[in-house]
């Protein structure tokens, strides 16, 4: 068990009401809850946010939860405790969000700050090396000529968690759909880990524990090695997992081959979810449950889509608890 798993996380005052916004069962899963926002919400959210500019919510941290308060307030206080709920409860930890009417590029600063606003009334959004801000927007083109399959479009980006070549814990991974442009496939990808038939066999496995290196590509701007094993578990005993193919770097045949099965086992899961994101939309997911990736995008010389993205940590209500990192 590590410094970061230890809290167990409290669940709030469940509302019975929700006011501006509803929340079900999506169609691929149980685990994976809708949460849509009314059109009377966003627009509310946005006509209040609407003397911040996103630069000020780069340059003063604090904005950032004070637009958290803002969308709070308009749900009438309903809000932030369904999102730490669904987002700590083991059987789920998955939403897709939606806000009515913010569903085109021209509002894609409105969608930095709404989706600004859901991450802090969780936690805060950790600072991101590749943008050097709290959130990162980047884009997806048919040619591709990156260093990490991110943003390569013509293959399956595999199954992993985010955050594992940092020394910040991630508890929660935001991706929002900005834009999109002569798109076909490349759906996202997500499996959660209590679905995965191999979880026993790969968790009781003596490398399970093992601490890794950890290194990332130049574009990401991370320059150090970072260690930690793969699996852990929360305060409950049940497992957890940090896990990248593309950045993890085996000592010795013994552990390679078993990254290899592990990988393998991932990819054939049949219980992986193939979840399409509207622009606008976005998922928002337990980092350290759940695994994400991209399907593979049908070629097309026009293809584009723009996306992003924001890690976190939680920081529940009225904890005394922190975390003791170090953010932008
Ligand atoms: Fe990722």
């Amino acid at each position: 068990m590590n410094a970061f798993t230890k809290i167990k996380a409290p669940v709030m005052p469940q509302p019975t009401e929700l006011v501006g916004f509803s929340l079900q069962p999506s169609a691929q899963s149980n685990r994976l809850l809708e949460l849509r926002f009314s059109q009377c919400t966003v627009e509310a959210f946005i006509k209040a946010a609407a003397q911040w500019s996103v630069q000020a919510l780069e340059y003063k941290s604090f904005l950032r939860f004070q637009v958290a308060n803002v969308l709070d307030e308009i749900c009438e206080g309903t809000l932030r405790p369904v999102l730490v709920n669904v987002l700590t409860d083991r059987d789920s930890g998955g939403l897709l969000i939606t806000p009515e009417g913010l569903d085109d590029v021209t509002q894609a600063e409105d969608m930095v700050k709404f989706s600004t606003a859901v991450a802090h009334l969780l936690g805060r959004s950790n600072f991101d090396a590749m943008s050097g801000q709290y959130y990162a927007r980047f884009v997806v083109e048919n040619v591709d000529n990156s260093d990490s399959y991110l943003r390569a479009p013509h293959r399956v980006m595999e199954l992993h968690n985010d955050g594992t070549f940092v020394n910040q814990i991630t508890d929660y991974v935001m991706m929002m759909k900005i834009d999109e442009q002569n798109i076909e496939g490349g759906n996202s990808l997500i499996l959660h880990l209590d679905d995965w038939a191999d979880l026993e066999k790969f968790h009781n496995h003596p490398l399970a524990r093992r601490s890794m290196r950890w290194t990332a590509p130049p574009s990401k701007n991370v320059r150090e090695d970072v260690f930690h094993s793969i699996f852990d578990t929360d305060e409950e005993g049940r497992p957890t997992m940090r896990y990248i193919d593309q950045f993890v770097q085996p000592e010795n045949f013994e552990e390679g081959t078993w990254l290899f099965e592990l990988g393998e086992s991932l990819e054939t899961s049949n219980k992986k979810l193939s979840v399409r994101v509207p622009v606008g939309s976005f998922l928002l997911i337990n980092n350290l449950f759940w695994l994400h990736g991209r399907d593979r995008f049908i070629p097309h010389e026009g293809l584009r889509r723009e996306l992003m993205r924001q890690r976190g940590y939680f920081s529940y209500p009225k904890m005394a608890y922190q975390h003791g990192q170090s953010s932008n």
